[in-house]
């Protein structure tokens, strides 16, 4: 695994160290790095741009069947276009964020998506994979699956510091994503019968990327 074909699945719910240890193991590794929950954002960000309501599945679909999305996989900068426009600020945004969740239960949605990501993956041969069912769905022939957890407190901590928003807000906002994102009937957030099992509540993020890195190259 040191140099050749090399899939690492990091999936976890939000706040848990995913995208910076996943972007930072990339680097490490010399692979590519996908972040799924950027494409689950920018469908969503196309649905408030073209006016869709959430609960329009149908409408929902559509606009993710016609969008014509860009995804970097280059884990220095892994920016994302969606019909021609630089969305990497705006997928970040509230409005976004507090959407996200429902266009991400939609199993048409997902369908799309997941075939995008295995292409995306197969392309690159060399590639660590985040989000919430990779390990499970979209590549359960990973190399290396890891799931990593922390405390609710440290979750909304470390968000809150990537946001400026308050503590108390993103606590209320993670229990309400995590609870849409583990309950939806499609594809769950899951926990891989093999992923190792990390809890980054007091650990470092180079402790994680060092443990992880070690992992793959033994
Ligand atoms: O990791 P994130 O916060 O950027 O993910 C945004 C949303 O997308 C999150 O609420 C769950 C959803 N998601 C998903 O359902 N499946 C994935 N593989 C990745 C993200």
């Amino acid at each position: 695994l040191a140099n050749g074909r090399c899939v690492v699945a990091v999936d976890g719910p939000s706040g848990s160290g995913k995208s910076t240890v996943s972007r930072r193991l990339a680097s490490a590794l010399g692979a590519q790095y996908l972040d799924t929950g950027a494409m689950y954002r920018a469908v969503t960000w196309a649905v408030l741009r073209y006016g869709v309501d959430l609960g329009d599945v149908e409408g929902v679909a559509k606009v993710a069947g016609g969008l014509d999305l860009v995804i970097g996989t280059d884990p220095a900068a892994p920016h994302v276009r969606a019909d021609d426009v630089d969305v990497d600020a705006d997928i970040r945004g509230p409005e976004v964020t507090a959407a996200v969740s429902a266009v991400a239960a939609v199993p048409a949605v997902r369908q799309l998506l997941v075939a995008r990501q295995r292409e995306l993956i197969e392309a690159a041969g060399r590639i660590v994979v985040e989000g919430r069912d990779i390990g499970a769905v979209v590549a359960p022939d990973a190399d290396l699956k890891v799931y990593l957890t922390a405390s609710h407190d440290a979750r909304a901590q470390r968000r809150s510091l990537e946001t400026a928003a308050s503590v108390d807000d993103t606590a209320a906002d993670l229990l309400r994503r995590d609870t849409l994102d583990s309950t939806r009937a499609v594809d769950p957030l899951q926990q891989a019968p093999d992923a190792v099992v990390l809890d980054t509540t007091a650990m470092g993020i180079d402790d994680v990327v060092a443990r992880l890195r070690a992992m793959v190259t033994a």
